[in-house]
């Protein structure tokens, strides 16, 4: 499942009867050194968020509990990844527009980014991407 070479990638999984556990490495299970590590939490039903793309910034988004709804663009197409597993995430790339949205109660998503926190990075106007993308 790739798109704008954006995909899912499996972690591994640690099975165990006392619970189990999922490692990420830098540049082993995602291809960038993870500089910041973020994470949303107490969304409230039905709200949304993302609604940018990043000129530089990788990020590699993850289901830490529960579930929502990622949705990328390209200026072109869409497409919906649903994350519901702490197992998997989604790597996304920079110059991709991303929202997201379907949070279920009690959810968190775990971001782990390729640098700094720089609003410098972001583009939030939909049009303004559209015409860097071309
Ligand atoms: P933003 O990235 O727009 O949130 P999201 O895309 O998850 O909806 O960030 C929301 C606010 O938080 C914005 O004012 C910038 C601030 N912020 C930081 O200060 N540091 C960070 O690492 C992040 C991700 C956001």
């Amino acid at each position: 499942m790739e798109f704008t070479n954006c995909k899912i990638i499996d972690l591994p999984k640690i099975e165990d009867p006392r619970g189990n556990l999922t490692f990420i490495e830098e540049n082993n299970h995602i291809p960038f050194e993870i500089k910041r590590v973020y994470y949303l939490y107490d969304v409230p039903g039905g709200e949304t968020r993302g609604g940018h793309a990043h000129k530089k910034l990788h990020q590699f988004i993850i289901a830490a509990n529960g579930s929502f709804d990622v949705i990328l663009d390209n200026g072109d197409k869409k497409k919906r990844f649903h994350l519901n597993r702490s197992y998997y995430g989604l790597y996304i790339k920079n110059m991709i527009w991303r929202e997201l949205d379907n949070f279920s109660s009690g959810s968190v998503c775990l971001v782990l980014a390729s640098d700094f926190y720089d609003e410098d990075d972001y583009i939030r106007d939909y049009n303004i991407y559209k015409c860097k993308r071309k």
